[in-house]
């Protein structure tokens, strides 16, 4: 009988990896994070922290619980610390070789018994998986942005995930307070093989002059009533992320829908890689977002 997990390993601690920290922490796991250095560590905890920190001020969260919940984070930039994990969700970014090689390493320090899952948005869980020898205890867990706020997790199933592995997945999705859907291991899984070709098209619009930035963002927002535009919708998941996952797929499906535009590719060389660095489409410095210069 597999052991249960009590202790979660999470690897990478940027947008996603710290959501993901926080959820599984405030869910009673003993969770262990890792990041690639000293900085990139520093700065995952303290997104967690302001996260918890918001939370006590809107009163979802007592100041004892939030200490609660940082007591059961350690952080650490060395791989060898996470071998106790009973479940390992990585979450660095979208590159097969590192993710395979992060992979690899821990197939070996990890029990027998650890699940291993990725958050990867558009890679295959078959080839992630295969990168270990423990093809039967590994599927997909993938979250979604912000990781605290949104209900949904895709558990997928790849080739040779065993029928245990997916139930124990889809369970730890439950265990959370996440509602899991169960996809197949196929690149974009649900949400993203509808969401990107979209985002895509909105950054197409505005190279083709079709309506201002913010106009287009109020366009789907009052006209489809959706919470936040396209654009804006693209600075919060990542310039760079987005331009990587719309490569992968594109990749995959051989179809222009996921072609990423020349715009994005563009503002990703610019380093616009939306909010988490200052701008994107809009500039995140000030009080407010105000719509970036693009030179067009
Ligand atoms: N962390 C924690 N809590 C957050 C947060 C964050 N980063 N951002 C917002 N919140 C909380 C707020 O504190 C607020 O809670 P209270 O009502 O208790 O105060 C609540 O969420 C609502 O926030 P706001 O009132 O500030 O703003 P909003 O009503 O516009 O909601 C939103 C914010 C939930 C992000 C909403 O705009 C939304 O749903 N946007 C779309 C998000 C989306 O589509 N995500 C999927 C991206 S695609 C992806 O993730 C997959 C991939 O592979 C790329
Ligand atoms: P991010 O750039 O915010 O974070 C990635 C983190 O990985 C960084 O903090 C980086 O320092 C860390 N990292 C890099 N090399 C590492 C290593 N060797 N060891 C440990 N950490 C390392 O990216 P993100 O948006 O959090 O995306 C992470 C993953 O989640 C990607 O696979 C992405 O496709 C997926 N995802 C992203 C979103 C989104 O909205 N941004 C949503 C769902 C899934």
């Amino acid at each position: 009988m597999a052991a249960e997990i009590r202790t979660v390993g999470v690897l990478g601690c940027g947008l996603m990896g710290s959501g993901i920290v926080e959820v599984c922490a405030k869910a009673g796991f003993s969770t262990l994070v890792l990041e690639q250095g000293e900085e990139a560590l520093m700065a995952g905890m303290r997104k967690i922290q302001g996260s918890l920190g918001r939370a006590v001020e809107r009163k979802r969260l007592g100041a004892e619980e939030a200490t609660q919940i940082e007591s059961r984070i350690s952080g650490t930039t060395t791989v060898e610390d996470l071998a106790p994990a009973d479940l390992v969700i990585e979450a660095v970014v979208e590159d097969l070789g590192l993710k395979k090689e992060l992979f690899s390493a821990l197939d070996r320090l990890c029990s027998e018994a650890t699940i291993f899952a990725s958050n990867t948005s558009s890679l295959t869980i078959t080839e992630l998986a295969g990168a270990t020898d423990r093809a039967d205890r590994f599927a997909g867990l993938h979250f979604f942005n912000p990781v605290p706020v949104m209900k949904l997790v895709e558990v997928v199933r790849a080739v040779r995930t065993s029928a245990e592995t997916f139930e124990r997945a889809f369970a730890f999705a439950k265990s959370i307070g996440k509602e899991p859907i169960a996809c197949k291991d196929s690149s974009g899984f649900v949400v993203n093989r509808l969401l990107v070709p979209y985002i895509l098209g909105a950054v197409r619009a505005v190279e083709a002059g079709v309506a201002s930035v913010p106009d287009i963002d109020k366009g789907m927002m009052l006209g489809c009533g959706h919470p936040m535009g396209p654009l804006t919708l693209l600075d919060f998941v990542g310039l760079d992320t987005t331009h990587r996952i719309a490569e992968i797929m594109f990749e995959e499906y051989k179809d222009p829908l996921f072609a990423s535009p020349p715009l994005l590719r563009r503002m990703v060389l610019a380093g616009y890689h939306g909010k988490k660095s200052g701008r994107g489409f809009y500039d995140w410095s000030g009080d407010k977002p105000v719509p970036s210069e693009l030179g067009l």
